[in-house]
């Protein structure tokens, strides 16, 4: 199937690794120009690298930023003024007691997976719906509607990133430009490993047993019993990317593995 994303822009934040470079090197793949984000501009470089090995085509620019702030963000603008597709993946997440949480985590957690998509969207939709086309994808989780009691922070985030998406696409109206959310699973990605790892460690249990346990006992529920693959959830991505995504608007879509068992 061709995605007819040949010619097009794409800004993948937090995509010097994990699902995000996963989605870049997926929108490559189908042709876009990909922009990596990240903090750091040797790791950003070195994400390049991996994205040219398998995509050897491709044309990646690098906007190096934090987007958890607005000065961060203001790079980000100034490096790349205009793009057809926002992916707004940056995110953080791990374990906390609810009584641990400070303000000041309250607010990492805000500024880094709340306002960045809310300060790139307000920039980049404008001109989205000044052009009448464009995509903006929101990563969400499975965590927005299974809310767990050591990740309460993280969840409350990913809930308002679902309200915030929908109601952006509120903005779109008799246009084609769309705004969707993603729900990603349990994601084999260098993000969770650090959470298993501090998981493992609080627990007194090799990170192996924990792996072992964690489809049996943390998510019963979950069909696919496995992790998944970055690249599992960027195909879901790529696809709401895409032209060929045009009548989905406002919408959870989930890459979760059948974790959440509502059915709608
Ligand atoms: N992995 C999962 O199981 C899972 C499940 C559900 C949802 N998600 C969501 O999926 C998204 C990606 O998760 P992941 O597991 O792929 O993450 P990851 O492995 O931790 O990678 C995150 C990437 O984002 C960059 N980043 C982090 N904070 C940033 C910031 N403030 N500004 C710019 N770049 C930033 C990091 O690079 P630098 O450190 O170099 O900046 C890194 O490349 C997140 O929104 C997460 O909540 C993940």
């Amino acid at each position: 199937m061709d995605l007819h994303l040949t010619g097009k822009t794409a800004l993948i934040t937090g995509s010097s690794g994990g699902i995000g470079l996963a989605t870049a090197i997926g929108l490559a793949r189908e042709g876009a120009t990909v922009v990596l984000n990240g903090r750091d501009a040797a790791r950003l470089a070195r994400a390049a690298g991996t994205l040219t090995a398998e995509v050897p085509t491709a044309t990646v620019r690098l906007a190096v930023g934090d987007v958890a702030t607005a000065a961060g963000t203001d790079a980000v603008l100034a490096a790349e003024p205009d793009v057809d597709i926002l992916v707004n993946n940056a995110g953080t997440y791990g374990p906390a007691r609810f009584a641990d949480i400070t303000d000041a985590e309250w607010s990492r957690y805000f500024e880094t997976n709340v306002l960045s998509g809310v300060r790139l969207s307000r920039h980049y939709l404008t001109r989205m719906l000044g052009r009448g086309a464009g995509r903006i994808i929101f990563v969400s989780s499975d965590a927005a509607l299974e809310v767990s009691a050591e990740m309460v922070h993280y969840a409350v985030t990913k809930t308002a990133v679902l309200t915030l998406a929908r109601g952006l696409a509120e903005l779109t109206r008799g246009t084609d430009v769309t705004v969707n959310s993603v729900l990603p699973g349990p994601t084999a990605t260098d993000g969770l490993g650090g959470v298993l790892d501090t998981v493992s460690g609080q627990a007194g249990i090799s990170r192996h047993d924990l792996e072992a346990g964690f489809f049996t006992q943390a998510r019963r529920s979950s069909l696919l019993q496995r992790f998944a693959d970055p690249q599992e959830v960027a195909n879901l991505i790529v696809y709401l990317a895409s032209p060929l995504s045009s009548v989905t608007n406002g919408a959870a879509v989930r890459a979760e593995g059948g974790i959440l068992s509502a059915v709608v």
